[in-house]
């Protein structure tokens, strides 16, 4: 074999297929293989033309292709087909050769593997690619874990396929081992959380101001020249202004109302409760799916009574849209927040030196949640690395505070006119809690030293207190 290749891609389905072929693109030298060779044959038969592949069948070659240190990215199933993947190439590789999973792998796995292969000489990076296929192709968001080596090697390629913003690239070396799946893991999360909220202030705009579908779109459209600019809002009036073509009507309407989900967001929400995070907001948005889907519960509830019917005039419409904007922002602020704050109470478990304002900054571009807000949250972690939450950044407190009433109404409305709102809720006593001079906790602490002997800490005194409780049994 003449070319060595820069890198090689295994696993050739839709999103290695269109990294591999993003690499070949910008010049990279690329080793594509896949377990099935049709899909190698098929990749140069139709993408051939676009850059430098080489094709190889067997494992051996594929290895032989690349170029030493070894760039070998796997582009599979997460879990076990990983792993097989893992376990395939590693005796082939040597010292110093770096394997990049570009899958949606848990990050959990991801330490394992990087920890197993550090013992073998090899570096394991754990990069989570975003954006999905059309991210992959023309310039997604790459969060890379792994060792600084690694990225110094790495980093020049993934910065020149991801996408650009004002000039800069949306890949960054996150921290060791599992930061980058980890981080890629929460955005999942807060992806959740920004869908949920758009969709809960669609449900309030239909329900409570009687705007239809397209009208709803229409404001989504302004919103979309504000401050809550931003891909998903984008895409949101794109989908409520299309009419099914075979029925006439909206297709919200003829889309059945049980929403998938592919696992991220519960990941996030099950790693949460391991750090004791609280991604409220996500965590809503993640059972709010789960709730759509649940057919006998919702046929054996339907029956029940609802909420008070709550007639609005046009002026009144107009008031209420306006404080739904209020709503969502504030509520989306908190979903970010969360999910911030959730990545650095794992950089403290895991001794991940993250730069906040580096992952707000990536995620400005090739994924999902790109958003305006985003510049804002780079540059609020920026000018203060310590920042422990956005609000405590004065432009972000003034906002919510201006907020925090019209917040309030859409919550209380809803709850009135009995339209659910988990997200806008949660996001809301997330604010309240956190703000509170006294949680009901101290209460709770006397609950568990009364029942338990817990014990507990005294507001006057150091030291841990138990109380002798005359039990009435
Ligand atoms: P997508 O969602 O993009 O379609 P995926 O389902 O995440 O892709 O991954 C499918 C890829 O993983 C395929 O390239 C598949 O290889 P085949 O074309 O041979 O099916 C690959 N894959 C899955 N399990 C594998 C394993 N155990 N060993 C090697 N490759 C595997």
């Amino acid at each position: 074999m003449n070319t060595r290749a820069h890198i090689g891609v295994t696993g050739l389905a839709v999103m290695g297929r269109n990294l591999a072929r993003n690499l070949a693109r910008h010049g990279y030298t690329v080793a594509v293989h896949n377990r099935t060779p049709s899909r190698t044959k098929a990749l140069m038969e139709e993408f051939g033309h676009e850059g430098t592949f080489v094709p190889a069948e067997t494992a051996r070659d594929f290895v032989d292709a690349l170029q030493r240190p070894r760039r070998l990215m796997i582009m599979v199933q997460a879990g076990a087909a990983t792993d097989a993947v893992i376990d395939e190439f590693a005796p082939l590789l040597e010292s110093g050769d770096m394997i990049i999973d570009g899958g949606n792998a848990h990050f959990a796995d991801t330490r394992r593997r990087e920890a197993d292969l550090r013992e073998r000489g090899i570096h394991f990076v754990g990069a989570g690619v975003s954006g999905g296929e059309e991210g992959a192709l023309n310039g997604p968001s790459v969060m890379v874990g792994g060792s600084k080596e690694a990225y110094a090697v790495l980093g020049p390629m993934f910065e020149t396929i991801s996408a650009h913003v004002d000039g800069e690239a949306c890949s960054t070396h996150i921290g060791s081992d599992g930061a980058g799946h980890f981080v890629k893991m929460v955005h999942n999360g807060i992806e959740y959380a920004d869908m949920q909220l758009i969709a809960e202030a669609y449900d309030l705009l239909r329900q409570v101001a009687q705007y239809s579908p397209a009208e709803i779109a229409e404001i989504f459209r302004t919103w979309n020249k504000g401050r809550l600019n931003s891909y998903l809002i984008e895409i949101t009036a794109e989908v409520l202004s299309h009419t099914d073509a075979d029925t006439g009507r909206p297709f919200v309407d003829v889309v059945a109302d049980a929403a998938g989900q592919k696992g991220t967001g519960r990941w996030t929400v099950q790693t949460a409760l391991d750090l004791a995070s609280p991604v409220t907001t996500i965590a809503q948005a993640t059972f709010a799916r789960a709730a759509s889907g649940q057919s006998a519960l919702r046929t054996a509830y339907r029956p029940l009574p609802g909420g008070m019917h709550i007639p609005k005039t046009r002026s009144e419409a107009e008031r209420f849209t306006s404080q739904v904007e209020q709503a969502l922002y504030a509520s989306k602020v908190i979903a970010y927040d969360q999910g911030f704050t959730m990545i650095q109470d794992a950089a403290l478990t895991y001794g991940w030196d993250i730069d906040f304002g580096a992952v707000a900054g990536i995620w400005r571009g090739g994924c999902i949640i790109r958003a305006a807000f985003l510049d804002r949250i780079r540059t609020a972690h920026k000018a203060a690395p310590d920042l422990v939450s956005l609000l405590a950044e004065p432009g972000f407190a003034e906002e919510i505070t201006a907020a925090q009433v019209p917040w309030r109404e859409v919550v209380a409305t809803a709850a009135r006119r009995g339209v659910p709102a988990p997200a806008f809720a949660a996001a809301l006593s997330y604010y309240d809690t956190l703000r509170a001079d006294r949680l009901p906790a101290a209460l709770l602490q006397g609950q568990r030293d009364y029942f338990g002997a817990h014990t507990y800490r005294r507001t006057d005194r150091q030291g841990a207190f138990h109380t002798h409780w005359a039990h009435p049994d």
